[in-house]
């Protein structure tokens, strides 16, 4: 395993890490979610992912108690939790970043987690309707309790990054130092243009999500889609669209094509695609099965075979597919 420094700031992560969001509390109970947690870090990933949200709390309660369990050392892994929709109803308790919501929802998540701090936190969302000074100050308050390390944000535009840290920087407060964007095959333009000056002048660092664009870069929704997938859980009926597509379905294939020349699964190949790029401090795997960690945490061989042409030639399968 590699490990590369979130962004600007010393902490390193694993290039590959892991998340919970869908199957932990929702897929995998406590044994299997804990096999799969056991396997990433027998793998050397040393960064797990979560939100209070996932599974209203239960990914955060499982994850909790398999930390508890495995009793690895607090200084040799990464956790997160992310703040925005809430799990109670109320003005607020959701789809807010104000500095009430925020400074009850951290100490909420550290009782899940059974932990005395997080090491990342982040805005889950945008909240158009706080000012962004108040977020900002409310973050650099929950680090400066103690009750995390770092703090980012997920999906803000470069705009509203740029305004948070420029308030952190007026004010001398704790800054902004990752964000969490979605990144696949079909999915860049944020990372690759939108973010580009970003890395340069504020040392922002990623830790990207959904790099199989939550499977269908496996192959597998190209017959329909399978019983024991992510696509066939009611809940998640908001990507079946996207997940049986035929025209992103028939790009996959040819992907299929080009791993085997390159010698690995399709879905190594999407996520060693992901990791060729430097500005990613860390690709967050998901998985329902122990399987699927193994082979998962092997795409990082894959990435020296990533040759200019080869990448020519995968650019030219997804043109046009994606945003
Ligand atoms: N910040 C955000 O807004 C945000 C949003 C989404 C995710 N995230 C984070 O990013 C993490 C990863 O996202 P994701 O779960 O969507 O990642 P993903 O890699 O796009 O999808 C993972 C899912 O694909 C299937 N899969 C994975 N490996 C496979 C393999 N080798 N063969 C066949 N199927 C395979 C599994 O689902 P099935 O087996 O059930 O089909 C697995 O749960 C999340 O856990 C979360 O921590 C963050």
């Amino acid at each position: 395993m590699n490990y590369r420094r979130l962004g600007r700031s010393g902490l390193k992560v694993s290039e590959l890490s892991f998340g919970s969001w869908v199957t932990y509390g929702n897929q995998l109970g406590l044994d299997a979610a804990r096999e799969c947690m056991a396997a990433a870090w027998d793998r050397g990933v040393n960064f797990f992912d979560n939100a209070e949200v996932y599974a209203r709390g239960e990914s955060e309660t499982l994850m909790g108690e398999i930390l508890r369990k495995l009793a690895w050392p607090r200084l040799r892994y990464v956790v997160s939790t992310k703040f925005y929709w809430g799990i109670t109803d109320g003005p607020n308790e959701k789809n807010t970043l104000n500095r009430k919501y925020l400074l009850n929802a951290i100490d909420g998540s550290l009782a899940r987690l059974q932990l005395d701090y997080v090491d990342l936190v982040y805005c889950h969302r945008p909240d158009p309707q706080t000012p962004i000074d108040e977020t900002v100050w409310a973050m650099h308050d929950i680090i400066e309790r103690g009750k995390a390390l770092y703090w980012g944000t997920s999906e803000w535009s470069a705009a509203e990054i740029m305004a948070a840290w420029q308030i952190a920087e007026r004010h001398h407060l704790r800054k902004p130092v990752m964000e969490q964007p979605e990144y696949n095959l079909f999915h860049r333009n944020r990372v690759e243009v939108e973010y580009q000056r970003l890395y340069e002048e504020i040392g922002l660092g990623l830790t990207t999500w959904s790099p199989l664009a939550s499977g269908l870069l496996t192959g597998k929704y190209k017959d329909g889609i399978p019983a024991d997938s992510r696509g066939a859980i009611q809940r998640m009926s908001f990507l079946v669209a996207g997940l049986t597509d035929k025209a992103k379905n028939a790009a996959v294939a040819q992907l299929g094509d080009v791993a085997k020349e390159l010698g690995c699964t399709t879905a190594q190949l999407a996520l060693a695609w992901c990791l060729r790029n430097p500005h990613v401090s860390t690709v967050i795997t998901g998985a329902s099965r122990v399987s699927q960690v193994e082979e998962n945490l092997k795409a990082a061989d894959i990435v020296p075979k990533l040759t200019p042409a080869i990448l020519e030639r995968i650019d030219g399968i997804v043109a046009g597919l994606g945003d």
